[in-house]
């Protein structure tokens, strides 16, 4: 049982320290982004619901979530039918349909380049921290066509669709002495670091809220299960050991009269 609150008190301190990194960041100028994580929770329900919203409003215009149904989403959010249908529910979409995107594909594929990718298993295949460091270091460079550049994916052909709550940053690089691998020495750029140019809607803390939230609500839709998977396994554990305590108890029954 110490063992087991030992473990419970590590966790919850581990958590919270990357929960405060991850408060503290949403001011910091970006130097350190590589090392910004998502501290996403999927067993925070509020937290992917208002995600699930965000989603919504600011993602399914381009992306698609084809793996996953409206209705799935209402059970897993703890969402009556009513506030699915009034929250999540693209109008003229039925509970029962898959979450899709009315943008045709070859229409994206002429307006940006490329096809926005299907966002359901994203989260799985980037992994939580990369998405949220994408949503965080979209920044204006007059140079692209979008009219903005990212850090995570360089020269990417998503547009900075979240510019009106997040603001317009500049990123500042500046020029560094470094060996190549044939030995010479020679001049890279490397990014140094972020420059608020223009405000958005929200404030750094509110923003970074936002994007923590969404990349939440894409890690619970690249695996729908994951909460309640975890939270039989506790139950599994439990009785795995309450049945060893009886089967060590029946042993000795039957073992008490053989010497
Ligand atoms: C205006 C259309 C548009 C909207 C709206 C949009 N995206 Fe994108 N997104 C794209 C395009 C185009 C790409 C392909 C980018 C590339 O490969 O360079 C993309 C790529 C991505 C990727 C994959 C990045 C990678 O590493 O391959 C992620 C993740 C993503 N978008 C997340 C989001 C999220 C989250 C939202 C909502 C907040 C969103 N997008 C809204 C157009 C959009």
């Amino acid at each position: 049982m110490r063992m087991i609150k030992r473990a419970l008190l590590l966790a919850c301190v581990l958590a919270s320290g990357t929960a405060a990194a991850a408060a503290e960041e949403g001011a910091g100028a970006g130097a350190d982004w590589l090392t910004w994580r998502a501290a996403d929770d999927v067993t925070n329900t509020a937290s992917v619901q208002r995600g699930a919203r965000n989603f919504m409003s600011y993602c399914l215009g381009c992306h698609a979530l084809k793996y996953e149904r409206y209705s799935r989403l209402g059970t897993d959010l703890d969402l009556t039918p009513e506030e699915l249908q009034k929250y999540l529910i693209a109008p003229g979409d039925k509970p029962g349909d898959y979450i899709l995107t009315t943008m045709p594909a070859s229409d994206a594929a002429t307006w940006f380049g490329k096809t926005p990718p299907d966002l359901s298993l994203m989260a799985r295949a980037r992994g939580a921290d990369y998405l949220y460091q994408f949503l965080k270091t979209f920044y204006v460079d007059s140079s692209k066509p979008t009219g903005a550049n990212n850090l995570r994916l360089d020269a990417t052909a998503m547009p900075a669709v979240l510019s009106e709550l997040e603001g317009l940053k500049r990123a500042v690089f500046k020029e560094q002495q470094e060996t190549g691998s044939d030995g010479k020495a020679m001049t890279v750029r490397v990014f140094d670091h972020f420059e608020q140019v223009a405000p958005g809607r929200l404030s750094a803390a509110q923003y970074d809220e936002f994007v923590h939230d969404t990349v939440n609500f894409l890690d619970y839709v690249s695996e729908p299960t994951q909460a309640a998977r975890r939270a039989l396994g506790i139950w599994v554990v439990l009785f795995l050991l309450v049945f060893t305590w009886l089967s060590w108890l029946l042993k000795q029954q039957y073992w008490k009269d053989v010497h």
